[in-house]
């Protein structure tokens, strides 16, 4: 499958994907996913005054443990699927004691609808490796995060034949036996297939102007977790 990279399909891809969502990165991680997400979390340097912003916030994993670890003065997130963002506003009004502080917008992450420097943190879980226009989205990255704010991205690594095999057999036959979803995976698969290199995004946010603080490899580089700082 030709990789994807029409905003549109993309959009009604996770829309269609989004009630299984949570299940299936249980299942692909083994269960990792959320230890994963927890631990990039900590090493971002929240504060009660910090604005965080949450690119492509899917479900709200990331909203619901920054909040449960740090007390940012306010947390949004932007995404471009409704039945995404349905399913994030469901999991975080449970966190009743926080809802004031969370906002949720929906808007493609390429035009972000806030104030040149209005966040002190800006994270991206494995959504970058969706967006069309790479150099569009870390401009609007840096736009709209503070003078030295911190950027996290967390996506896919580097390739191992070996593991790629395990991941590629658990999606194209357990995750579509269970489900009967056929397009999310084939998508999946190629996007990932044709991700970049973690040494190579570096080398391309460097370029744009950010400093690589942390890189963390997960489970044998299979994920990867940049921490960047803006110049
Ligand atoms: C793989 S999910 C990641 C969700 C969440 N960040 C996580 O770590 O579980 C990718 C999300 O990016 C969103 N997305 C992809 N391209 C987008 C764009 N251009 N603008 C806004 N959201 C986008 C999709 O709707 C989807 O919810």
């Amino acid at each position: 499958m030709k990789y994807i990279h029409n905003e549109k399909k993309i959009k009604n891809i996770f829309d269609k994907l989004a009630p299984y969502y949570d299940n299936n990165n249980k299942i692909i991680s083994l269960g990792f996913d959320k230890f994963i997400k927890k631990d990039i979390i900590k090493y971002l340097n929240i504060t009660c005054n910090s604005e965080v912003l949450d690119l492509c916030t899917g479900t709200g994993d990331i909203i619901e443990y920054i909040l449960k670890m740090h007390n940012p003065k306010k947390i949004v997130g932007v995404d471009f699927s409704s039945s995404m963002l349905k399913l994030a506003n469901k999991k975080l009004r449970n966190l009743n004691k926080f809802s004031s502080k969370i906002k949720l917008i929906k808007a493609n992450v390429c035009f972000l609808p806030f104030k040149n420097e209005t966040f002190d943190c800006v994270i991206i879980s494995f959504g970058f490796r969706n967006i069309k226009n790479k150099i569009r989205i870390i401009k609007e990255i840096k736009r709209v995060l503070k003078s030295g704010g911190e950027f996290i991205h967390l996506d896919f690594g580097k390739t191992n034949i070996f593991i790629d095999f395990i991941f590629e057999f658990v999606v194209k036959y357990f995750l579509k036996f269970f489900y009967k979803l056929n397009s999310p995976y084939k998508y999946l698969l190629s996007s990932k297939k044709q991700f970049y290199k973690p040494s190579k995004l570096i080398s391309i946010f460097k370029s744009k102007g950010f400093i690589l603080e942390k890189r963390i490899d997960y489970l044998f580089g299979i994920i990867s977790m940049q921490k960047y700082i803006k110049e």
